[in-house]
């Protein structure tokens, strides 16, 4: 058995070179939480491959240039190269071609465009070990962007690594692919058990063909395998379920920290909270709204999409206009959505402000001063913004559903040890119901402080959830 084994994993974003949501904190995170883990058993040489979109931000002149090789791609040879960086001590993989650079973001609007880009990047990510001359023991690829690396790594090596899927979001499967794989030498899947439709699409194809497959919690791993969220997969995920399992994400305690935050007007920690108002005041300064320390300020730090049931928010604020809030929205995404936000700013002058855009300053700002964060989800693989809440004081109020059950202690369960609040029914009047209660509890200050101290206590460092991986990777490679 080697003393040492190595792992690529592979997503289409990682903070802080480009991140549009949680899957880029994850990227960003959990490769370094894994490497510097002190596991007493062997060492893991673990390293990360992101696409390197124009957009992405990187340390001066630390960029080394690796490789140039080519991807068959229908009777052509497309050019790709191969660049490096190390981002505390955690060696990344950068990887270029004419489709990569031609997106300063991450996700484009021309689907196409991006079906092709990452069909060309899981595929220059499969080729990669052998580019560079590495011997990986285990892929571990992310969402359908990246999924295709399975497959692909598998059809050309004779003696493939380990491989690992990890679910961030299921209805993403990567549906724009259609037709595609042939251009890519991909053939479809012939595990009978996946529906026609799934052979031919990223997210089921690796699902099919990964040695495990994880989701992000355990809750969602236990949902993906019921009709209300299995988007039709249900029953093969049923038919898997022995290599699937869910682990729970942790936050990169050092990013998210109040008490050493460049981004706060104020910091703060348990010891010193009341330091934590400023960020309130600053708030309500900045976005002319009512300055008043004693008015609990609702947020949202959210992608406007229907999963975030973000239109919820709109109508329970709209229904319990009678009671003293307000309000902070900042998110972008649907236009229908951001549409809708400002029509209810409009509506609500002084009470409800909207920015909708991606702000990472503000995010930090928004989890120090809000003192409710609310998060109705349809669904929720994850979530990490409440963990980011509760680190931050900042009180989730949660549908009761995939991480966010797995991540929040409800009031209603138990008052003394809760850390926030959580409702059960995917409509307004539901929240409704849950945040007139949260807003009497926020009137009894001494509950209100407990739920607080009791979420800014909380454990959401990837610690435990790293040692998971760990052990999982460990019980691949003995069977390799
Ligand atoms: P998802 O990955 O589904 O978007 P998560 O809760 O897992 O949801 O992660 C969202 C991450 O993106 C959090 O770090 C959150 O702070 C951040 N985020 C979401 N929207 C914005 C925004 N408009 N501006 C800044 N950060 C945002
Ligand atoms: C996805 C999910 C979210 C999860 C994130 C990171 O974007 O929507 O729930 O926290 O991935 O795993």
């Amino acid at each position: 058995m080697p003393e040492a084994y190595s792992v690529l994993f592979t997503a289409s974003e990682a903070d802080p070179f480009i991140k549009v949501g949680g899957l880029g904190d994850v990227a960003g995170s959990l490769p370094k939480a894994i490497l510097n883990l002190e596991t007493g058993t062997r060492a893991i040489d673990i390293r990360l491959v992101i696409p390197y979109y124009t957009g992405i931000k990187l340390p001066e002149n630390r960029v080394q240039h690796l490789a140039d090789f080519s991807v068959p791609y229908k009777r052509e040879m497309l050019p790709v190269q191969v660049f490096s960086t190390v981002l505390d001590g955690l060696t990344v993989y950068l990887v270029s071609s004419e489709w990569i650079k031609a997106s300063a973001k991450v996700y484009d609007l021309d689907l196409e465009h991006s079906a092709r880009k990452y069909l060309l990047f899981s595929k220059a990510t499969a080729m990669l070990p052998e580019v560079l001359d590495w011997k990986v023991d285990i892929l571990h690829a992310n969402d359908w962007h990246t999924a295709l690396s399975i497959p692909f790594i598998q059809a050309f090596s004779r003696k493939p690594p380990k491989t690992v899927l990890s679910i961030h979001n299921l209805p993403f499967m990567g549906s724009e692919t259609r037709g595609m794989l042939q251009d890519f030498h991909l053939h479809p899947s012939t595990d009978t058990r996946l529906p026609d439709w799934g052979r031919e699409l990223p997210l089921p194809m690796a699902s099919s063909a990964a040695d495990q497959v994880l989701t992000v919690s355990p809750t969602y791993a236990r949902e993906i395998m019921t009709p209300q969220f299995g988007c039709d997969l249900d029953p093969f995920f049923l038919s898997i379920q022995d290599k699937v399992a869910g682990i729970l994400n942790g936050i990169d305690l050092k990013v998210w920290n109040p008490a050493a935050d460049d981004l706060l007007p104020s910091v703060f920690d348990l010891q010193n909270r009341q330091q934590r108002i400023k960020n309130k005041q600053y708030l309500q300064e900045k976005f002319n709204l009512d300055r008043n320390d004693d008015l609990p300020l609702l947020v949202v730090v959210s992608r406007f999409d229907r999963q975030k049931g973000i239109d919820l928010v709109f109508e329970s604020l709209k229904q319990l206009s009678w009671k003293p809030w307000q309000a902070i929205l900042l998110g972008s995404g649907d236009p229908a959505l951001e549409t809708s936000s400002q029509a209810l700013a409009r509506a609500m002058p002084g009470r409800v402000h909207v920015e909708n855009r991606y702000d990472c300053a503000l995010s930090h700002q928004l989890y120090a001063g809000g003192d409710i964060l609310l998060m109705p989800s349809r669904y929720e693989p994850c979530g990490l913004a409440q963990m980011i809440g509760m680190r931050y004081g900042c009180i989730p109020l949660a549908r009761a559903t995939g991480g966010l059950k797995d991540s929040i202690l409800s009031y209603e369960v138990d008052p003394l040890a809760a850390t926030g609040f959580l409702f059960n029914d995917a409509t307004s009047e539901a929240l409704s119901l849950a945040l007139k209660d949260a807003l009497d509890i926020y009137g009894q200050k001494d509950a209100w402080l407990r739920i607080q101290e009791n979420g800014m206590k909380a454990d959401f460092s990837w610690d435990k959830s790293a040692l998971q991986y760990v052990n999982l990777y460990e019980r691949l490679v003995k069977s390799l």
